[in-house]
């Protein structure tokens, strides 16, 4: 008999965690979460599944063998990170160098995110970009933030390397889907709260800002069949972009949205400085997938509009169209 592999998932209960969480033990893993608990989503206890709450930078090495690591933990929306700035640079920086130095024999999947990307406005932009540290931290107003802990924990991931076994870092580009909290600042659950109370859609900047938006069930699916291919872990592949390449605008998310749920909200528009004092906004922000889709085949993405539909659906509040 085949032997049960064993997963571990930092930030397991988060939007995304719980969904590779559901994927690995439907593969037939059983999984080992630790969370702080801090922006965490109700979990369910199950079999092949055991939650820990700890801080992944005072995380101590599970003694059971694990055969793959997911490292999601982050703070994560721009709310929340604006404003705590320098605790997000930590727990990137410091979370990941503890995984890796915990793990060094274990295969690791770490999650970065587009915004080390800075204020480039390539379009798309590649891997093969060289981003300066100048350029994150004129992202994070010249403070240690999100961009710069991902860029540097990125820089350590690839500084390891050599000694560690084989790490992967994951690019992700705008994920949403079901349970999503607007809470922390994610514009996509933000606009349908805001749509199915009736209260006014709040667009920051001209609206004109282009996004993809990623399904949470088709970005796992993706990120799974680039993790399955042995040539993704190849250590002149290391990084992927992951995220749908279809880029919509911030107005036309908030008027489909306002259409979708039927709602009665105006779309009211405030300038981004007022709401984030000094900070600029990335005006477009459209991945390349070319890399991680010459090893895995063209990657498939349900429209914007399929998406909300699906998170209408779940919610109970769907509104034909
Ligand atoms: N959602 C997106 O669109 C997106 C885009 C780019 C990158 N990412 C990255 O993907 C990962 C998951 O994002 P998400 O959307 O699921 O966010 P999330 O906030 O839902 O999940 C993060 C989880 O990490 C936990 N956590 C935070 N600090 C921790 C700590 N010190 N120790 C242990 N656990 C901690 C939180 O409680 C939460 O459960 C993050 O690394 C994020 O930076 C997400």
């Amino acid at each position: 008999m085949n032997k049960q592999k064993h997963a571990l998932v930092t930030g397991g209960c988060g939007f995304i965690g719980q969904s590779i969480v559901d994927y690995l033990i439907k593969s037939n893993y059983n999984v080992t979460v630790i969370d702080d608990f801090s922006t965490s989503y109700p979990m369910q206890e199950r079999p092949h599944l055991e939650i820990i709450e700890e801080d992944v930078i005072l995380h101590t090495r599970l003694s059971k063998p694990i055969d793959i690591i997911f490292h999601l933990a982050s703070l994560v929306g721009m709310d929340l990170c604006y404003k705590n700035n320098r605790r997000t640079y930590d727990v990137m920086t410091l979370g990941a160098r503890r995984i890796l130095s915990l793990y060094p024999d274990v295969p690791k999947v770490f999650f970065s995110s587009s915004c080390v990307y800075g204020l480039d406005y390539s379009t798309p932009v590649d891997e093969n970009l060289e981003i300066s540290k100048k350029q994150v931290m004129d992202y994070d107003q010249n403070q240690y933030g999100y961009a710069t802990g991902k860029w540097q924990m990125e820089k350590d991931i690839i500084a390891a390397s050599p000694n560690n076994h084989k790490s992967i870092i994951i690019r992700p580009f705008n994920v949403i889907g079901k349970n999503q909290s607007g809470t922390y600042g994610m514009v996509v659950p933000k606009f349908i709260k805001a749509a199915r109370h009736n209260l006014p859609i709040t667009v920051h900047g001209s609206g004109n800002q282009l996004r993809c938006f990623a399904h949470v069930d088709d970005f796992t699916i993706n990120l799974f069949k680039l993790i399955d291919n042995p040539q993704s872990w190849r250590s002149d592949n290391m990084i992927y972009n992951i995220g749908s390449p279809n880029p919509i605008g911030i107005k036309d998310l908030a008027e489909l949205v306002k259409l979708k749920t039927a709602s009665t909200s105006p779309i009211k528009f405030e300038a981004y400085d007022d709401y984030y004092p000094g900070k600029k906004d990335v005006q477009v922000r459209i991945p390349n997938i070319k890399k991680a889709e010459q090893l895995i085949g063209k990657m498939t993405w349900r429209s914007i509009s399929r998406s909300i539909d699906s998170i209408l659906i779940h919610e109970n509040e769907t509104v034909s169209v």
